[in-house]
C-alpha cells in the first residue's frame, strides 16, 4: 500500500471499502455509488486494482489536462497483470503495438496527434453519413414487421464497428474476422480474465493488430479513398514522421476506441430515453431536441465510465498525497454527476443547458477524436428509430446485462417492442 495521507486516502469504513465495479450492484448502475464517493472519499487508493481512484469533476478534469505531472502510459495497459503464456501469444502473434496516441506522451504524442489530425479530415465524417443511414433503415426494415427486436445483436453493436472498418478502408468481407480477434478487448484491458482466458484474447488481438499492419502494406502498395491511405500520404515514405507500425498501431487505436463506446453509447441511449419516457416523446415530438440529448446521455449514462493516469511525482489531489507513480482511476461517470457542476444532477434533462461539459470524452491534449463521429452517429440511429418506430418501448421484466470491467459501460442486450404500426418510412 503506497504511503498516504488525509482522511479520505484510507478504504475502512467509508464507501470506499465497498468499491467494486466488477460486480453488482455496482456494475449495472454504479452510480449511487459515485454519489457516496464524491461526498465521503473523493479521492482514496483501491488495495485490489491497485489505483487512485478520483471522483469529483474538478479534480477528475485537473488531472486529465495536466499532462505536465500526470502521464498516459497506463490508459491501455491490462489492469490484471499478464500470464506468461499471454505474453507468449502475443510476441507469437507478431504483437507489433506502439504507443501512439491514448498511451503516449508529448513530444511523441503531439507529433502522432497531429498527423492523424490532418489526416482525419472532416468531410471523412460527412461522407460516412449515407452509409449510416442506408444500414439504419435496412436493419429497421428487417425487424420492424416481427413487432420486437434485441437492438445491441440486430442493430448497435454492428454499426459502429463497420463504420470504421470503412473509415480505415477495411473491405466488408473481413469484418468477422476483425470483430473476432478484436473481441473482448475490454476484458482483456480493463476486466479479470483467468490465465486461459488472457491467454485466449491475447491471441486474438495480436491477429487483429496483424490485420492492421497488412491493410497497411496494402495500402502503401495500393492507395485508396481511406484514412490508412491519407496516413500514408501524410507519411510521405518518411518513417521520422509516422512509422509503418505507428500507422497500424493507430489503426488498432481507432477500431478499439471507436467500436464499442459508440454501441454502448447508442445502448444506453436507447435505455435510459426507453425508461423515461417523456424524453423519448419529446424527441419523437421535436427531433430537433436530439443533438441535446446524445449530450445528456454521455453526461448521464457514459459509456466509458473511468479512465486513467500515472502521476509522474508526488502529487496533492484534494488534499489527499499520492505518491510518485501511482495509477489513478478518474471515475468520468462521477464527475459527469457531480452537483457542484450540474443542477439536480441525477436527473435526466435532454435539454439541459451545460450538459456538454461532461468529461465522457476526456479533455485536454487527449480529448477523443472519434466524438464528432460518435455523436453523428447518435444522432441518425435515434432519429431512424423514433421517426419509424415511435411507439417503441423496453421489453418488460428484462435485466439488463453488463461486461465485467472498470471502464467501459453499456447494456449487452436491450430488447424492445412496439404495436403494429406504418413504419412512418415514406417520405423520409
Ligand atoms: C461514445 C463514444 C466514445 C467515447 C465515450 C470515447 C471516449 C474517449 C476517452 C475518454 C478518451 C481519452 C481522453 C483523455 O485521455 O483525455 C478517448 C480518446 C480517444 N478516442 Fe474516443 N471515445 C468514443 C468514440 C471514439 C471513436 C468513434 C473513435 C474513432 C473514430 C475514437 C478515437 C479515440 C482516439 C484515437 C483517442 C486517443 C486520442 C489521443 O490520445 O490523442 N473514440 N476517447
Amino acid at each position: 500500500m503506497p504511503a498516504a495521507t488525509g482522511a479520505t486516502a484510507t478504504r475502512s469504513g467509508t464507501a470506499s471499502s465497498r468499491f467494486d465495479l466488477f460486480r453488482e450492484p455496482q456494475l449495472s448502475d454504479p452510480y449511487p455509488f459515485f454519489q457516496r464517493l464524491r461526498q465521503e472519499a473523493p479521492v482514496f487508493y483501491a488495495e485490489d486494482i491497485g489505483h487512485w481512484v478520483v471522483s469529483r469533476y474538478q479534480d477528475v478534469k485537473q488531472v486529465l489536462r495536466d499532462h505536465e505531472n500526470y502521464s498516459a502510459q497506463n490508459t491501455i495497459a491490462p489492469i490484471h497483470p499478464l500470464c506468461d503464456a499471454a505474453r507468449r501469444a502475443l510476441a507469437d502473434g507478431g504483437w507489433g503495438i506502439v504507443p501512439a496516441l491514448g498511451n503516449a506522451d508529448r513530444p511523441e504524442h503531439t507529433k502522432t496527434r497531429r498527423s492523424v489530425v490532418k489526416a482525419f479530415a472532416p468531410r471523412r465524417i460527412a461522407d460516412l453519413e449515407p452509409y449510416v443511414s442506408a444500414m439504419l433503415n435496412a436493419a429497421i426494415d428487417r425487424f420492424e414487421p416481427k413487432g420486437e427486436a434485441e437492438l445491441m445483436a440486430e442493430l448497435l453493436f454492428d454499426l459502429p464497428a463497420y463504420v470504421i472498418l470503412r473509415l480505415l478502408g477495411f473491405p466488408d468481407e473481413q469484418a468477422p474476422a476483425i470483430k473476432e480477434g478484436a473481441k473482448n478487448r475490454i476484458l482483456f484491458v480493463w476486466g479479470r480474465p483467468s490465465d486461459e482466458e488472457q491467454t485466449q484474447l491475447a491471441a486474438g488481438l495480436a491477429g487483429f493488430f496483424s490485420l492492421c499492419r497488412q491493410l497497411v502494406d496494402e495500402r502503401l502498395a495500393r492507395p485508396a479513398d481511406d484514412l490508412t491511405s491519407e496516413l500514408l500520404r501524410v507519411r510521405a515514405g518518411n518513417d521520422e514522421i509516422l512509422s509503418l507500425d505507428s500507422i497500424a498501431s493507430i489503426l488498432f487505436a481507432f477500431f478499439t476506441a471507436g467500436h464499442e463506446t459508440t454501441s454502448s453509447l447508442l445502448g444506453n441511449s436507447m435505455v435510459q430515453l426507453l425508461r423515461h419516457r417523456k424524453a423519448w416523446e419529446g424527441i419523437v415530438a421535436e427531433p430537433a431536441l436530439i443533438p441535446g440529448a446524445v449530450q445528456e446521455i454521455l453526461r448521464y449514462d457514459s459509456s466509458v465510465i473511468s479512465w486513467r493516469r500515472k502521476a509522474k511525482r508526488e502529487m496533492e489531489i484534494a488534499g489527499v498525497k499520492v505518491p510518485a507513480a501511482a495509477e489513478l482511476l478518474l471515475l468520468l461517470g462521477a464527475a459527469n454527476r457531480d452537483g457542484e457542476v450540474f443542477d439536480d444532477p441525477e436527473r435526466l434533462d435532454i435539454t439541459r443547458r451545460n450538459a456538454g461539459r461532461h468529461l465522457s470524452f476526456g479533455t485536454g491534449i487527449h480529448r477523443c477524436l472519434g466524438a464528432t463521429l460518435a455523436q453523428m452517429e447518435a444522432k441518425l440511429t435515434l432519429e431512424a428509430l423514433s421517426r419509424r418506430l415511435p411507439g417503441m418501448r423496453l421489453a418488460a421484466g428484462q435485466h439488463f446485462d453488463y461486461l465485467p470491467n472498470i471502464s467501459f459501460h453499456g447494456p449487452r442486450a436491450v430488447r424492445v417492442e412496439w404495436p403494429a404500426q406504418g413504419s412512418g418510412r415514406a417520405g423520409q
